[in-house]
């Protein structure tokens, strides 16, 4: 009866967009026979045939349905008058406040052995947003953190780490030298922590956690971190998964969820047929299990990607020779 009011906004975007999302949802239908979805556009060709990246139809059907799919989209290389990046458009518009990133070690990616991490990151405030200024020989930049989005994301880390079984929650931040500021973050993770006495939490100053994400990252279960060094640590942590062709991602409010694989439009096999949807795949796995908390399908889903690549069948970037299509038909033989 749930399953009837499952929808899912398909948002391709351009270059392998177009290839990695069509497919990824093939699978998921066999998962979710009654899943329905609805198309809409975003992009740099959106944005040159209807002069807007992320056009008001679109964000209405993002909003109805609540649960996106966001592929991929070109931007341009030089500023373009008018043109504003709709995924963080999309992102602000239905307040996902926190963006989860896993790290896994999958067979054939070349991944380290051992690895089950989960990044989850600030998505509204901090340095990230860009608030600058300058006379030209002194420029500041506004960091600026609030309570309220510091319990908020903090609550979605612990939430998800109840959910998803796990242990531990390490507590990211530079309070030695930021106090304030990142002393705010700290001490409304420690208040939220309070209320999950089940899983244990530690603390790592920034520039450690790097060090021990690159010694070993086997080490870490789920990180919570402010904005900006939760950008720079997933992509660390991505370097030890297999690269962009399988890392996914989910941007999760209260409202809305958008599942978002973490690699662009890719020009330069786009068109080809090639692209790798695991990253696809992985990142409806992420909307199934923490928006439509549908956790035994979302484990199906990754074993039968598991599956697929244990068995030698892979993507031209993953060193195989299968097709997207062909690797999704693969997925799909060995769901349960
Ligand atoms: P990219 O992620 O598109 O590609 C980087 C490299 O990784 C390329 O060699 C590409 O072939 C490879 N790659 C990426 N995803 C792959 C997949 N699924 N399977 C196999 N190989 C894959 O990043 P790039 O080249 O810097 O940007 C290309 C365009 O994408 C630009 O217009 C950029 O602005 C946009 N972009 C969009 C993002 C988004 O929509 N969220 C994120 C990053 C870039
Ligand atoms: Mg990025």
């Amino acid at each position: 009866e749930r399953e009837q009011k499952m929808k899912l906004c398909v948002i391709s975007g351009d270059g392998i967009g177009r290839e990695v999302v069509p497919q990824a949802v093939r699978v998921l239908h066999r998962l979710l026979p009654a899943l329905q979805t609805v198309t809409a556009d975003a992009g740099w060709d959106t944005f040159r045939q209807q002069g807007t990246a992320l056009p008001a139809a679109t964000l209405a059907a993002a909003r109805d349905c609540g649960a996106v799919l966001f592929g991929a989209v070109s931007s341009p290389a030089y500023p373009v008058v008018g043109y504003r990046s709709p995924i963080v458009q999309l992102r602000r518009e239905l307040g996902c406040h926190a963006n989860v990133r896993p790290t896994l070690s999958l067979p054939g990616s070349g991944a380290a052995e051992g690895i089950d991490l989960l990044i989850v990151r600030e998505n509204t405030e901090d340095l990230y947003v860009g608030e600058e200024q300058s006379d030209g020989d002194t420029a500041t930049a506004i960091k600026r953190i609030t309570r309220a989005a510091s319990r908020r994301v903090a609550e979605t880390a612990f939430r998800l780490a109840q959910d998803g079984g796990r242990r531990r929650v390490t507590i990211v931040h530079k309070a030695n030298i930021m106090p304030l500021t990142d002393g705010l973050f700290r001490d409304a993770a420690r208040d939220v922590a309070a209320a999950y006495p089940q899983i244990a939490v530690d603390e790592l100053l920034v520039d450690t956690a790097a060090l021990k994400l690159a010694q070993a990252p086997q080490g870490f279960d789920v990180l919570l971190a402010p904005n900006l060094y939760g950008d720079i640590l997933s992509d660390l942590a991505a370097a030890f998964g297999g690269g962009l062709g399988v890392a996914a991602s989910l941007n999760l409010g209260s409202e809305a969820a958008i599942a978002e694989p973490v690699h662009g439009s890719a020009p330069d096999i786009a068109g080809r047929g090639i692209a790798n949807p695991v990253a696809a795949l992985l990142s409806l796995a992420l909307l199934l299990r923490h928006w439509w908390a549908q956790p035994a399908l979302a484990a199906s889903l990754e074993q039968a990607v598991r599956r697929t690549l244990a068995d030698g069948i892979a993507t031209p970037d993953l060193g195989g020779d299968a097709s997207t299509a062909a690797f999704c038909d693969a997925v799909l033989v060995r769901l349960d």
